[in-house]
This record gives structure tokens, sequence and C-alpha cells, in this order.
């Protein structure tokens, strides 16, 4: 329990003015290196569920770091995995959502095939900070005829208001840093 969220949370790396000046940039790549780390966190997620796993059909990630662990959550919890990922990767036909970063614009993509009418869809990611990558995301899905169960992510960055900004879902984390 509380012990192992102790240790899993002590793996990641804080990186100061990374990728810019006054960033701490919080990397959880030693999570996933470490055997017990990984574990922890697979079974953590698992047991902090935002929704019973019978109230989702699919796992849908977010490039890239929610490539990391979504396919090994999924198969966990037998479902199915849908990759998120960024504008011009996958093959025709995909089904896109535009939004707004802090500087520019950016594009999410799936395959067309990727998300049936009604599915029910989790949608998972190392990270939360402001919330415009996963409101991209959630906007897709909705785009395809899927809904959104829920939200697990691994870290939430305090003071940025982005879980508040997805709208009404449940959503779980397992670690809150600055
Ligand atoms: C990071 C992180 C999330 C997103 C969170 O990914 O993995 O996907 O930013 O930020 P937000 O809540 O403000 O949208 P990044 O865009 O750096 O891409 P990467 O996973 O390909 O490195
Ligand atoms: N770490 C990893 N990804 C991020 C961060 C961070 O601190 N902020 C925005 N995306």
């Amino acid at each position: 329990g509380r012990d192992k969220a102790e240790y899993m949370t002590s793996l990641f790396r804080s990186v100061l003015g990374f990728p810019k000046e006054g960033i701490n940039f919080r990397d959880f790549m030693p999570v996933l290196e470490d055997a017990k780390g990984l574990q922890i966190l697979l079974e953590g997620l698992e047991k902090a569920l935002p929704v019973p796993a019978d109230s989702f059909d699919s796992v849908a990630g977010l490039e890239a770091r929610g490539f990391l662990f979504g396919p090994a959550l999924a198969a966990r919890l037998g479902k199915g995995f849908i990759a998120v990922r960024k504008a011009g990767k996958l093959p025709p036909p995909v089904i896109g959502e535009d939004y707004t970063l802090e500087y520019g614009q950016a594009r999410v993509e799936v395959e067309s095939d990727a998300v049936s009418s009604g599915e029910r869809v989790l949608i998972v990611d190392d990270l939360i900070a402001t919330g415009g990558t996963a409101k991209a995301a959630t906007d897709l899905i909705r785009k395809c005829g899927g809904t959104i169960a829920g939200f697990s992510f691994v870290m939430q960055l305090e003071g940025l208001d982005g879980i508040d900004s997805l709208g009404p879902y449940p959503t779980s984390t397992l670690v809150s840093m600055p």
C-alpha cells in the first residue's frame, strides 16, 4: 500500500531547467526501468481505476509516454488499446482533432476504425499538466462516437487545474507534485 506508493514516488527524477528555464521536469522513465517500480505502477493503476473495469471497453493511451504502459494496463484488464498519436504518423483513414498549446497549434489522430460507436474509453497518460493534451484526446474520442469513461494519470502537476479543465469525468492520479 503506502510503502509501495512511496517507493514508486521515490523513483521519479526531477530535472530543473528542462526542456526550458523555469520548468522542473518530472521524469517517470526511472519508474519503468526499475522492475519493482514497473510492477507497482501497473498494480497501482489497476487498483486506483477511476471506474470499475467492467464499465469501460478499451484503454486509449497518449503518445508517447501513454504508450509505455497503456497496452500493459489494457492487457491486465483484458481490454484492447487505442493509440492516440501526434499528427502525421498514422496511415489514412484517420480522424483528427486540433488543439492549442502554450505556443502554437498541435493535432492528435486515431485510425478511423479504432473507436466504435458507443465504445466506452478509459484515457491514460503519464502526466497531466495543463490538461490540453488529455482534453484534445477527449474531444477526439467523442468525435469518433466513443464516450469517455474516465482518466488514469500516473502524475498530476499541482496548481495548473489540469483535471478541472477536462470536465466532469472520474479521474485517478497516483502521484501529485508541484
Ligand atoms: C507530455 C505528457 C503529456 C502532456 C501533458 O507529453 O506526457 O502527454 O505533455 O501536458 P498538458 O497536460 O499540459 O497537455 P509531451 O507533449 O511532452 O509529448 P511526449 O510524450 O511525446 O514526450
Ligand atoms: N514532466 C513531464 N512531462 C511534462 C511535464 C513534466 O514536468 N510538464 C509538461 N509535460
